[in-house]
């Protein structure tokens, strides 16, 4: 397949790093200011392309323009994830469709929140549309809710948030506070610079609103997830929690009638007391009980490998 990728931070460069492993062909790259950083067109050479810093002077519309006009199979976009309208990767996505191409999102905004709109394109489209790099990185979750088909899934839970779960496995095995982790997070890079969305639910809950219009065909958007986040937590509360043989994670939960994400008492050595960044899903099952997946649920190789599954699921 030949790839045009927009979005050319940690995810959209890993999925042009790795693209000729799987047999992909880059076709153009852009960046996330809707301004292109490279349009290969088998003219501009996309690996000097991702050398480029952040602060470089983007180049423009005009090179969108050039990265939408090569001869691209599919669109990728990794464009950063924005609330409310999700433009303008929302955007992105319809001008691909309606191009008759197929589109692969890592960014979550659209799915999330229009993803009624993108449905309509796509059924208007000859291209189809895949996200499975949308929630919890390189864990094959909607893959898996695919295989099962999704009338066969009552709800899917899990600790689908890497840096929340990084401050509350610190906070209970050293009895630190809040602040105290996230600005050690921040140190090590697990944490963004803003960690906003990630520790107040919003991240987990865009993942659990994508996972409800799985289940249910559509018809929700963030407004309609209840949403707690981690940043009132106490270290005495883990330490009552972990008195009783539990933990505290910060759990998303999906079903047909909405989404509910906050802290949740879990047992310690249970499946969902994952450490560090890790996340784990729950895919809960009509007939066949509950399935499992856990892993890296960030990270740009990580999500990228996602990205590249879903290229290759694409018909
Ligand atoms: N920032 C997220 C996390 C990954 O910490 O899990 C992207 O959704």
């Amino acid at each position: 397949m030949q790839l045009a990728i927009l979005g050319a931070g940690a995810v959209g460069t890993s999925v042009a790093d790795l693209a000729s492993e799987y047999g992909h062909e880059i076709v153009g790259l852009a960046d996330s200011s809707t301004a292109a950083v490279a349009n290969t067109g088998g003219e501009i050479d996309v690996p000097g392309a991702l050398e480029r810093k952040a602060g470089d002077e983007p180049l423009g519309e005009a090179s969108l323009e050039a990265v939408f006009e090569t001869d691209y199979d599919v669109l990728i976009e990794a464009t950063p994830t924005t609330l409310g309208e999700a433009e303008p990767g929302f955007g992105h996505c319809k001008r691909a469709l309606e191009a008759d191409r197929h589109v692969v999102l890592a960014n979550k905004g659209p799915v999330a929140e229009r993803y009624d709109e993108l449905r309509d394109l796509e059924r208007a489209s000859a291209g189809s549309v895949r996200f499975e790099a949308a929630v919890g990185g390189a864990i094959p979750v909607l893959s898996t809710i695919e295989d099962c088909t999704p009338q066969a899934v009552t709800a899917v839970r899990g600790v689908l948030n890497g840096t929340a779960n990084f401050i509350l496995t610190r906070m209970a095995a050293e009895g630190l506070d809040y602040e105290h982790v996230l600005a050690e997070a921040q140190d090590l890079g697990v944490a963004e610079a803003d960690p906003t969305f990630d520790v107040d639910g919003t991240d987990a809950a865009l993942k659990g609103v994508i996972l409800a219009n799985v289940l249910a065909d559509g018809g929700f958007s963030l407004a309609d997830a209840d949403v707690t986040g981690i940043q009132d937590i106490p270290p005495s509360a883990l330490e009552l929690a972990a008195e009783d043989g539990q933990t505290i994670r910060l759990v998303g939960e999906a079903t047909r009638d909405g989404i509910r994400v906050g802290p949740r008492l879990v047992p310690e050595n249970g499946a969902m007391a994952v450490s560090g960044t890790q996340n784990i899903v729950q895919i809960e099952t009509r007939h066949a009980g509950d399935l499992y997946s856990s892993g890296r649920g960030a990270g740009g190789p990580e999500t990228a490998t996602a990205v590249l599954s879903d290229v290759g699921r694409l018909p």
